[in-house]
């Protein structure tokens, strides 16, 4: 057989371990070839390729990023896009394509099963760990670690000046990553999307703990958090091809505001991109080979329009649209039950 492969949408730790196991599995166990198209879903429209074996994946295991190179592109939105992708798959002579993404990469692979017929399997990646369907995708360990980091690290500078720092962190519109660092690192509040915060009821708690003799707290703002109705104005922002607005900025709106509300001195960080470089946690590897090895027994069972997912710790086969039809939010019991205990 020969098995396409491609990487869509942010890149992110993980990715390279996916494409190993997948070729590991396909070229040993089953005798296939494979061959990977590069820039996501771009390259597969343009018929851009490159080659795939146990030899080019050597290496590549603890690295972050992806050999093959990702995009945002959508064909749906490219002038006779799927028409081109269909075309360069025929050229190629592709048996079926294993496409590893979130939900915008996933939720062209589903269209391209149901409405094109195109043979493809779905392997869910994101350090947002957004995606229905699967209870982690890979990435999010990596990400979260990070930023656990990197507020063990703020900890020590805002106790040294007696600061509140408020740090920005990356997740769409989920809080997931904010919600578990914020857990991990100690933070005074945890600002997510699926709880709209009264910057009021932030600062009394900062003054609280600072009347209680603690003169520095670490705030966590996911970055799509959200102010309850007109308590605080964001800026607009632009929207990429699958629609996505444009995120990041809050935690400069919240730490003016905190400043000026409280007169504590405050101080920000965003941490970015650095969330999702570099090399992916021992956690994160064993996931990625795991659902790679998935993703290519599922081509061999014929299990096309289904993504791998993990639940109660196995991996698992379930139809793409479900992956793709909702997103996956915080837990309630999670934030309130857990986190919201450690606030101010
Ligand atoms: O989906 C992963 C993610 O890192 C989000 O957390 C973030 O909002 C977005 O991608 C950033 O996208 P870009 O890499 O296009 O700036």
């Amino acid at each position: 057989m020969l098995v396409g492969l491609l990487t869509g949408g942010g890149d992110c730790p993980g990715l390279n371990a996916v494409i190993r196991a997948v070729v590991r599995k396909g070229e040993r166990h089953y005798g296939d070839d494979l061959v990977g198209f590069c820039d996501g879903w771009r390259g597969a429209i343009e018929g851009r390729t490159m080659p795939l074996d146990i030899e080019t994946m050597r290496g590549t295991l603890p690295r972050g990023g992806t050999v093959l190179g990702s995009s945002r592109t959508n064909p749906f939105k490219v002038d006779d896009g799927v028409q081109r992708l269909k075309a360069s798959f025929a050229d190629l002579g592709v048996d079926a394509l294993v496409a590893i993404g979130g939900e915008d990469t996933l939720g062209v692979a589903n269209r391209l099963h149901h409405e094109e017929g195109v043979p493809v399997v779905g392997v869910p990646k994101t350090i947002d760990n957004d995606l229905s369907a699967t209870e982690v995708t890979f990435g999010f360990h990596t990400a979260v670690q990070i930023a656990t980091d990197a507020i063990d690290r703020l900890h020590t500078t805002a106790e040294s000046h007696n600061r509140v720092m408020v740090v920005e962190i990356m997740g769409r519109h989920a809080g997931h990553i904010a919600t578990y660092a914020g857990i991990a690192g100690g933070a005074t509040a945890i600002l997510i999307p699926e709880e709209p915060f009264d910057i009021d009821k932030v600062c009394e708690a900062l003054t609280r703990r600072h009347e209680r003799g603690r003169y520095a707290s670490i705030v966590v703002v996911a970055e799509g958090a959200q102010p309850t109705e007109g308590s605080l104005a964001l800026k607009d922002t632009e929207v990429d091809e699958f629609g996505h607005v444009k995120l990041g900025g809050i935690a400069n709106v919240l730490a003016d505001e905190i400043e000026e509300r409280t007169g504590y001195e405050t101080r920000v960080t965003i941490l970015g991109h650095v969330q999702r470089g570099g090399t992916p946690t021992a956690y994160d590897r064993v996931l990625s080979t795991r659902f790679g090895i998935a993703a290519i027994d599922a081509v061999h069972d014929g299990a096309f329009g289904s993504m791998v997912a993990l639940r109660a710790d196995r991996i698992v086969r379930v139809p793409l649209a479900e992956a793709v039809g909702e997103l996956k939010t915080v837990d309630p019991e999670l934030y309130h039950g857990v986190a919201e205990v450690f606030f101010g």
